[in-house]
């Protein structure tokens, strides 16, 4: 039998966002619960949810100060068990967010480490003396300054890849790593069924420490990155982004690491490790390190156009080890809102729907993100009180130090640059709060007042024509046809506006065609149409008109591609 996690779509949950079942206008557990029958009859399978540890919320829950309990604000163990049964009952799965790279600064561990240099934890992390009052190297924080912190209890420095209060545990001492297997098991031995891995890339660094010597900074990188006009501008910022960090992500040690934790899962039958990285060497030899890597360059682009998917399938199905099963998404918690990178403003529901058909008619596990379900799109918060992603705060600073940009200018570019724009509230009614919490209570992030327009579940669910209505015929059809759940692609093409990805499963042969453009393409070809975007019906055809931005898909016999 194929596994659970191949055939089945993911939905990522922002706890803090999802539900609010308390009424304090931060979500919780039991909002998720009473969401259940929601999700389920969206037809989704699996959730992965966001971290819901006890957390200082330094980085929004991804600073943990606690990895075998749940947030207070989002509810109890007890609440987990709840969630967690109730999903299986209904066949459906829980995955967890697991950051291994790091703790919060006021984990019990960090605590103890920093509290001296003889602490028994103190080589839990990674600590240094600075070299005549400055840090150790001259290795970057990726959120800003200094990689180096300095710690007045014992004037040595520690190590964070992110920001100050999410100290870098220190992987090649083996009592972090029975320590953080011991958390993996706990979780497991609750009954999860499996993890999301938190910036796997970042957990070794160039053992020698040695300075990079660069002319260049990530203040530099700043600045070129906002006067990047072109894709290739933006890709030469990434390479440079790359150099600068070369000592400090994707180090070869990660394999034995990642490999020790699949002989851990696999002492599990059917749980999953995907891992927050692009890269396909953490599938391993495709049966030996992560079950799934996310296909991230597939919506690292300005447009979603015929010639990137099929350079992008090409590539990335090219160069899977055998066994090695694709994982697509175009959204998340860290990205704009797939409308509001994707929609062209005019033509934007159709966009949405031919990008989920793209997505779910690609050989791979697609992951869903909260909320684009009914078309939630970026909100740009115009209060800097009303940030809650640091990074939003920094890019306030940077704009007006870096770019000379006045406070009302730097305002609007933080909240493009920040994450809070992509993670509001869940938008359930046309309602006061978007029905997210209790009119007169104050969300943690504002909602984005479009839940007025149309821009809700309940609304939508009572239309047909709606982009939620679409997302549930869409996966009601995808799991009724098993080339598209379990298939292999057999064969791509395109141009022209057109892409198109031959999906085969046994005898089973469906050709899913898309019009990526404005304009309606003529596609010569003979079968049955089984599912359109639009409003086509079903049925035989030699040749289709296929609309603007409209996708098809067609049964097909023998061998015959386009
Ligand atoms: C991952 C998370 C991101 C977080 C970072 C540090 O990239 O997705 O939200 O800020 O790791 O934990």
């Amino acid at each position: 039998m194929t596994d659970w996690w191949k055939t089945a779509v993911f939905y990522q949950v922002y706890p803090r966002s999802f539900a609010d079942a308390n009424g304090d206008g931060i979500g919780d557990l039991r909002g998720i619960t009473e969401k259940l029958d929601y999700l389920q009859s969206l037809g989704i399978d699996a959730i992965w949810l966001s971290p819901h540890y006890p957390s200082p919320m330094a980085d929004c829950g991804y600073d943990i100060s606690d990895y075998c309990a749940v947030a207070q604000e989002y509810g109890s163990l007890d609440d987990f068990r709840v969630l967690l049964n109730d999903l299986h009952r209904r066949g459906m799965y829980l995955v967890l967010d697991l950051v291994l790279n790091h703790t919060s600064d006021r984990h019990p561990w960090f605590l103890e480490s920093r509290s001296s240099k003889s602490n028994p934890k103190r080589d839990w992390y990674i600590w240094r003396p600075g070299k005549n009052g400055a840090p150790p190297n001259d290795w970057h924080s990726t959120f800003g300054g200094s990689a180096w912190q300095v710690d007045p209890q014992t004037g040595e420095y520690y190590y964070h890849f992110f920001f100050k209060e999410q100290p870098d545990l220190n992987w090649c001492n083996p009592e972090v790593k029975r320590a953080m297997w011991e958390v993996v098991r706990f979780w497991l031995d609750l009954g999860v069924d499996g993890f999301r891995l938190d910036a796997i890339g970042t957990i070794f660094e160039d053992p020698s420490w040695a300075d990079h010597h660069l002319d260049f900074n990530l203040d530099d990188l700043y600045i070129e990155n906002r006067k990047a006009s072109s894709p290739e501008e933006r890709q030469r910022v990434a390479r440079r982004w790359d150099l600068l960090f070369a000592g400090q992500h994707d180090l070869p040690e990660m394999h034995s690491l990642m490999r020790d934790l699949r002989v851990l899962v696999d002492q599990y039958p059917g749980r999953v490790l995907i891992g927050e990285t692009d890269e396909i060497a953490f599938y391993g030899n495709g049966r030996n390190e992560l079950h799934l890597v996310f296909n991230f360059p597939l919506m690292r682009t300005d447009r979603i156009t015929a010639d990137h998917v099929l350079e992008n399938q090409r590539q990335r199905l090219a160069a899977l080890p055998a066994g090695a099963w694709p994982c697509n998404t175009l959204g998340n918690h860290d990205s704009p809102r797939m409308l509001s990178q994707f929609g062209d403003g005019v033509h934007d529901r159709e966009i949405a729907r031919l990008n989920l058909f793209i997505l779910l008619t690609l050989q791979g596990t697609p992951v869903l993100y909260n909320g684009e379900e009914i078309g939630m799109r970026d909100f740009l918060i115009n209060d800097p009180a009303a940030f809650r992603d640091p990074l939003s705060l920094r890019s306030l600073q940077l704009e007006q130090t870096l770019m000379g940009s006045s406070l009302e200018q730097a305002v609007q570019i933080a909240a493009v640059q920040g994450r809070d724009k992509c993670r509001t509230p869940m938008q359930w009614a046309n309602q006061p709060n978007a029905g997210f919490c209790p009119p007169g209570v104050q969300p943690w992030l504002p909602v984005n007042p479009d839940y007025a327009e149309g821009v809700n579940v309940a609304d939508q669910t009572a239309d047909p024509e709606s982009i939620l209505a679409f997302y549930r015929r869409i996966l009601a059809f995808r799991r009724s046809q098993p080339a598209l759940f379990e298939g292999e692609t057999a064969r791509l093409g395109g141009g022209q506006d057109l892409f198109w990805n031959l999906r085969q499963s046994g005898e089973e042969r469906l050709l899913a065609v898309s019009n990526i453009s404005a304009h309606p393409v003529r596609f010569d070809y003979s079968g049955e149409i089984l599912f359109s975007t639009h409003s086509r019906k079903p049925g035989i055809c030699d040749s289709i008109e296929l609309l603007p931005y409209e996708g098809v898909v067609i049964q097909t016999k023998g061998d015959r591609v386009p």
